[in-house]
């Protein structure tokens, strides 16, 4: 007769049950050892790490780049435009440094594949990286969502840092603990949880990016505002114009940028890994935008999708009775006032649905669709069944008529 007398969960074990014995139970590794007897064990994986996100203007002066790498090998990623308009930069703040070396890759978002992530590992294999090696991305989401995957399979992850040069990878991609490619068609659907070690922000790098994507990473500020915070909601309804114009250089800037990241990362630190629930207020916007951004063969920007899906989740929540015509009024002009697009011929209940059939793949079967309740405050139509076809429907139209009276 098998007997055990340590903790743990009961396991199934078919075998004890025909015999009709006591199944035994399951052993943990962790906090104790297992005793001999045991049928399978259960396996804590907590090894888990912390990053810090830095505002440092200029890089070029404050030293920490020098000090994150130390004396280890490192291999810096950026791309042409970036090395053309920052590249003497960069290289003043490697001037203390002597194991660094560089990799200009023309990482687009219609590239944005494997290929890519390979090509820095091939590179990464001939630059003779070790296990405490480190890739540093310099360069905007698309880069560092290349370097970061590229970062967590070499030698089955290794170290990396991330300098964002554009808004969104400023207070979006380059802060979270994701990264991924586009795949077959579908928008990052290949990744990984790999956390940088460190997070460099040197706002000065934005005052060369054009207006397009300044405009553009409004939206993920917006996202934000709209779903929690109000004062930034109202910063950006009253200042987008200037702080595109200013190149970031407006005295708002800072603010937008430390209550952007600020919150990105108070969401983000409740579930970091996306394992405690697949209900995420920062997905806010990342619901018909991706098919969107498919459809549109990626020749849309991230941003201007995320647009887009903020004003349509916004126009369905206001169908729905949950969002009352002011704050509906308030997000979409809003919007409209930084100039960014609000709807898209290509967006059709087509399109729509089978938006919503991948979010309920992509979330655990739940529709999650996160819609404001009011500025500030957000929540979720979490059943399919919320979502009838005669609301999108509506909302779609009602939006599109929208922007078809503001050209
Ligand atoms: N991993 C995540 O959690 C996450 C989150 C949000 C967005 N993303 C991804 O980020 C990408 C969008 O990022 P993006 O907006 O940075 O786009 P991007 O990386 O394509 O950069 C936009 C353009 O700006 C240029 N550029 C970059 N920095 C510049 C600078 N300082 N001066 C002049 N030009 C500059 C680039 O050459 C490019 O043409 C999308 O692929 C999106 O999926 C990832
Ligand atoms: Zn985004």
């Amino acid at each position: 007769m098998r007997s055990t007398t340590f903790e743990g969960a009961l396991a199934y074990d078919p075998e004890a049950e025909e015999a009709n014995v006591t199944p035994l139970p399951v052993a943990r590794i962790c906090p104790r050892p297992p005793p001999s007897s045991w049928a399978s064990i259960s396996m804590d994986c907590l090894a888990r790490t912390g990053y810090e996100v830095t505002l440092c203007d200029p890089l070029a002066e404050s030293g920490a780049l020098a000090q994150v790498i130390g004396e280890r090998k490192a291999l810096l990623v950026t791309t042409p435009t970036v090395d053309r308009v920052h590249g003497s930069a960069i290289r003043r703040a490697l001037a203390k440094t002597d194991a660094v070396s560089m990799l200009v890759l023309n990482a687009r978002e219609e590239s944005k594949s494997m290929d890519l992530v390979h090509a820095v590992c091939a590179e990464a294999l001939a630059r003779g990286i070790n296990r405490r090696g480190l890739l540093v991305s310099f360069g905007g989401g698309v880069c560092s969502d290349i370097v970061t995957l590229a970062a967590s399979l070499i030698r089955r992850g290794v170290g990396h840092v991330r300098i964002p040069t554009t808004l969104i990878g400023q207070i979006d991609a380059g802060i979270g603990l994701k990264g991924a490619v586009n795949f077959c068609g579908k928008k990052s659907f290949v990744g990984c949880f790999h956390p940088p070690e460190q997070v460099l922000i040197d706002s000065s790098l934005l005052r060369t990016l054009p207006p397009r994507f300044l405009i553009s990473g409004l939206a993920e500020a917006f996202k934000m505002g709209i779903g929690r915070d109000e004062s930034l909601f109202a910063l950006l309804a009253r200042r987008s114009r200037d702080l595109v114009e200013s190149g970031f250089a407006d005295e708002a800037a800072r603010e937008v940028l430390q209550r952007s990241i600020w919150s990105m990362l108070d969401e983000l630190r409740k579930n970091p890994y996306e394992d405690q629930s697949y209900e995420r207020l920062v997905d806010f916007g990342h619901t018909f935008s991706p098919a969107l951004e498919a459809a549109l063969d990626f020749r849309i920007h991230h941003g201007e999708a995320v647009a887009i899906d903020i004003a349509l989740s916004s126009t369905i929540a206001s169908c729905l009775g949950l969002l009352d015509n002011d704050g509906w009024e308030e997000i979409v002009g809003a919007l409209e006032a930084a100039s960014l697009p609000i709807s898209s011929p290509r967006l059709d209940l087509e399109l729509g649905r089978s938006a919503l059939t991948e979010a309920c793949r992509h979330r655990g079967g739940s529709m999650n669709l996160v819609v404001p309740s009011a500025v500030g405050h957000a929540t979720f139509l979490r059943r399919r069944e919320e979502l009838a076809d005669p609301v999108l429907i509506e909302a779609i139209d009602r939006i599109a008529a929208r922007a078809g009276a503001g050209k």
